[in-house]
């Protein structure tokens, strides 16, 4: 068995627990699942210490930045934001601003804030999570910059409290940090080590959930086909997505996955639980293999398809989405219209579409880039389309066929209509009588956008 890292338990000491009394807090979260969870974390802590909820960021007392690195784009927009919070702090001395998340984790970043944000008072790394109480005590003892940033591969910390946006739904991390090292992501660096959460403690969780009238569970990992292999565990994510769906809740779902660690026996499992839904985020990056080399992705384009060919014949309705990046240094139009081939072939339900942005620390960083930013601009722009083409096709090809929805509640420009997910996990808008949040609902489906469908409930 392979090293285990720290496991510990949160408890929030007597003298925190009124720190946040008669104080109010704000998070402004980016980036993806994981910092959506970390939030759900941080508000859970903050509570316990007495904090509200504040009704904008311009009233809160205390205001996070919960922030993502993985491309600069993001880093530039939250350090936007940050830069306007100087008239904030002109206009109300004691408030205080703070940061974590990745932009936390990278050295440049922090330099940055430190020389040209002062109006940042904390920032705390992605490991520190559970130390925030610690944290905040320390800034009001000494109104003084805080800066916590651990850079060890991390420990797992359970038992954290969080403020869950809807009682339905839930995510649960299963697993932290990465082990990849994909040449162009910055992830590793920022999220630490693959750790893997045990068994025990992600049941009792999705249990838990469901006892309370939960619907919905969304287990979260960078990588969840690798989730055990850290705990000496050879099939760990099949047996725990079989594990999962024993435990009888309505919906599974699980982000993200990687080609390279998926298993035919997870596909088995998912064929065999109806409560797996049948929807699949497989991210492919380049449909060329000479790039997926260069990426150090680990597996081919052919491998990829026959993943693809495995699943469909299976599960001859699942929706299948990816992530794909255009203009990565030395991709040759040749290559890039490989990309282009691929998306044709798998003719995915919907894609995540991003041009290739340099990470600092990273080896990708590093190597020649000769690509115009105008022709990656113009490959986004075709890929984007042939993506649309087919997603648009994919949704034509649901009139008047009947879905299961999960009511998310009214939509906010029209109370009359609600909205949720079905289980190929398509957005839905539909009417209809007597229906509330947190429902399975059945829906005919009467009319299909690019990426909504509308329907009207079935009684
Ligand atoms: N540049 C562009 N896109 C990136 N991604 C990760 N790193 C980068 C980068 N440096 C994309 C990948 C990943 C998704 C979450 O973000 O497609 O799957
Ligand atoms: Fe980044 Fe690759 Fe890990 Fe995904 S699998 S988080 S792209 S290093």
């Amino acid at each position: 068995m392979k090293k285990e890292f720290d496991r510990t338990s949160f408890h929030l000491e007597e003298q925190y627990q009124s720190l946040g009394k008669d104080k109010t807090y704000f998070i402004r979260t980016y980036g993806c699942q994981a910092n959506v969870r970390d939030t759900e974390t941080i508000a859970g802590i903050l509570e316990m210490m007495g904090y509200t909820l504040a009704s904008s960021q311009e009233e809160a007392d205390f205001l996070l930045f919960n922030t993502c690195a993985v491309r600069r784009s993001a880093e530039e927009h939250v350090l936007g934001e940050i830069g306007k919070l100087k008239q904030l702090r002109y206009d109300n001395p004691n408030k205080v601003f703070a940061l974590c998340g990745c932009m936390a984790q990278e050295e440049g970043v922090v330099e940055e804030i430190k020389k040209k944000y002062p109006q940042v008072d904390i920032v705390f790394g992605t490991h520190n999570l559970s130390q925030l109480p610690t944290i905040l005590h320390a800034y009001y003892e000494t109104h003084t910059h805080t800066f916590r940033i651990e850079s060890t591969p991390g420990n797992i910390v359970e038992d954290l409290p969080a403020v869950r946006s809807q009682s339905y739904k839930a995510f649960t991390n299963i697993m932290y940090g990465c082990n990849k090292f994909c040449t162009y992501c910055i992830v590793p660096y920022t999220r630490g080590r693959e750790r893997s959460r045990k068994k025990e403690n992600i049941l009792e969780e999705v249990v838990n959930f469901k006892n309370q009238g939960g619907k919905e569970i969304i287990l979260l990992g960078q990588n969840v086909n690798a989730y055990g292999k850290d705990l000496g565990l050879e099939d760990g994510f099949t047996e725990l997505l079989r594990d999962v769906a024993e435990t009888g809740i309505d919906r599974i779902r699980f982000y993200t996955s990687h080609p390279r660690d998926y298993s035919s026996t997870s596909i088995d499992v998912m064929k065999a639980y109806p409560n797996i839904m049948n929807s699949l985020h497989l991210p492919v990056q380049s449909g060329s293999n000479e790039v997926l080399r260069r990426m150090a992705r680990g597996y081919t384009v052919e491998h990829y398809k026959s993943l693809y060919d495995e699943m469909k014949e299976k599960i001859p309705s699942l929706t299948f989405t990816t992530d794909i990046i255009v203009g990565f240094p030395g991709e040759t139009d040749e290559q890039f219209e490989e990309t282009i081939q691929l998306v044709e072939y798998c003719k995915y339900d919907l894609a995540y579409t991003f041009i290739y942005s340099p990470r600092e620390g990273t080896p990708a960083a590093k190597m020649e880039d000769d690509i115009p930013m105008e022709v990656k601009k113009q490959r986004l722009q075709k890929l984007n389309e042939t993506v649309a083409k087919y997603s648009n096709e994919k949704n034509q090809s649901y009139l008047d066929s009947e879905l299961l929805v999960l009511c998310e509640g009214p939509s906010k420009k029209n109370k009359e209509v609600y909205s949720g997910y079905s289980e190929e996990n398509k957005l839905v808008n539909f009417t209809g009588k007597d229906i509330h949040a947190g429902d399975l609902v059945k829906v005919k489906i009467t009319g299909c956008k690019s990426y909504t469908l509308d329907g009207k409930k079935i009684i």
